[in-house]
């Protein structure tokens, strides 16, 4: 069963249905898209009780959890306690991504490279904190906030009203604590590895486009595009992260007694001396994991079996086509603000791409919008260009009048591949 319900869950759903070993798929609550690949279930999946009962009524092997939200909420650490092999950390484990704070002194104590910082429980050391920093000033609300958590203010006004911002509530719980950081330069790339606590493989590259305008303009979102590989994350580059970042981690976690199991999302600062990590996620990047699904191949169900079971040793390596796969988010207008509702979309005949559901709904038999982010058109290609090409040609099947997409997605790729 899978816990879940936008464009990542529908490319996890799509390549779950597709394992060998999997015999049926449920999810919870799902979507349109994923009701292509799998049986919904209307679950409250806040209700750790009832997905527990359904799993035991209906002979659930595995749980794969999609978004990090349950996962903070400690559905890992129920369905363990019931004895149901669940795909993504307990909740100690998931403050890798629920604590920025937690994350930063990890680094610390395992010398792991990421930018410097300081921790602050109250606003006003926050505010007297600033004299250590220079601006650009990166202030995070230390909690989880939607990806919304992260302000970079270019002078100590702004970074003042970030903190008062955080500290008066504007963040919710998120902001109850705030991590100053130093600024770091360089290009940002994705990395993914799968542990079971204990052993660890890479899982593959990506890069995405957080801006929601053009020319990476425009307010941040949670992604509005990405491709699978990120060429600038060499294999020299994945060797060094996994070994000074990944690995000293997954040991770190292990030997605080919370072992880290599930995928480890590390999104990283590419800079001068060498890769640091910005932040971990405790799940798939959105939109990355549809690129890394697209390129997956193997039986996604047994690998993931393999890291709930604690077996990932005796799992054959993940592989991966060396093509290129590049997804187009297309949003609905007012995205990342309010967007608008119920936005009728048709989608014709679509060749050489897959078009996952993100944030989409059926109303008396129309497919609609229902979400910031509605439809995550991914197609692949021998590299970023082709793929790219391929990506907007299939746009072009597509109908829906109040939606928009950003038009240069995989920009810094197709300009270093014409280079060439
Ligand atoms: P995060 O939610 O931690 O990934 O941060 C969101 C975005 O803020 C990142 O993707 C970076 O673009 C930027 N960012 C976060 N931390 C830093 C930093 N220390 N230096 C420069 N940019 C940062
Ligand atoms: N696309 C970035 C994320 O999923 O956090």
């Amino acid at each position: 069963m899978l816990i879940g319900s936008g464009g990542r869950e529908h490319a996890l759903a799509w390549k779950l249905a597709q394992s060998p070993s999997c015999d049926t798929l449920f999810a919870a609550p799902g979507n349109p898209g994923i009701a292509e690949e799998a049986e919904l279930v209307a679950l409250n999946t806040a209700d750790h009780t009832a997905v527990i009962a359904f799993c035991a009524g209906h002979d659930i092997g595995l749980v794969v959890v999609g978004p990090e939200a349950p996962l903070v909420d400690g559905l890992g650490d129920s369905l363990r306690d019931a004895g149901i092999p669940v795909f993504g950390p307990n909740q100690k484990a998931a403050q890798l991504e629920g604590s920025k704070g937690f994350t930063k002194d990890m680094c610390a104590a395992a010398n792991i490279p990421t930018a410097g910082y300081k921790r602050h429980d109250s606003k006003a050391s926050a505010l007297a904190g600033l004299d250590e920093f220079q601006p650009p000033y990166v202030i995070k609300a230390d909690g989880l906030a939607a990806g919304k958590g992260v302000i970079i203010a270019e002078n100590r006004a702004e970074a003042q009203a970030a903190i008062e911002d955080m500290f008066g509530g504007g963040f919710g719980d998120a902001g109850a604590a705030v991590v100053l950081e130093e600024f770091m330069t360089g290009e940002e790339a994705s990395f993914f590895a799968l542990t079971d606590g204990r052993d660890v493989v890479a899982f593959g590259s990506a890069q995405d486009h957080k801006r929601v305008g053009d020319g990476d303009t425009g307010p941040n979102t949670g992604g509005m595009g990405a491709y699978s590989p990120a060429p600038v994350l060499a294999q020299a580059l994945q060797d060094e992260v996994m070994e000074r970042i990944i690995r000293p981690t997954v040991a770190y976690m292990a030997a605080q007694e919370m072992p880290y199991s599930g995928v480890l999302f590390a999104g990283l600062m590419l800079t001068d001396e060498g890769p640091k990590l910005i932040e971990y996620n405790a799940r798939f990047g959105d939109p990355e994991c549809q690129v890394l699904m697209s390129r997956f191949q193997g039986d996604l169900v047994a690998l993931m079996f393999a890291v709930a079971t604690e077996n990932l040793s005796t799992a054959p390596s993940p592989s991966f086509s060396p093509d290129t796969a590049l997804t187009v988010v297309m949003a609905a207008q007012g995205y990342p603000g309010t967007p608008q509702k119920g936005g009728a979309i048709s989608i014709d005949y679509v060749t050489q791409a897959k078009v996952f559901h993100a944030g989409t709904a059926e109303k008396d038999g129309q497919l609609v919008a229902n979400g910031g982010r509605v439809l995550n058109v991914t197609a692949m290609g021998h590299n970023v260009t082709e793929a790219q090409r391929n990506a907007y040609a299939a746009i072009e099947a597509i109908d829906f009048p109040t939606g928009f997409y950003r038009r240069d997605i995989g920009w810094r790729e197709v300009e270093r591949e014409a280079a060439l």
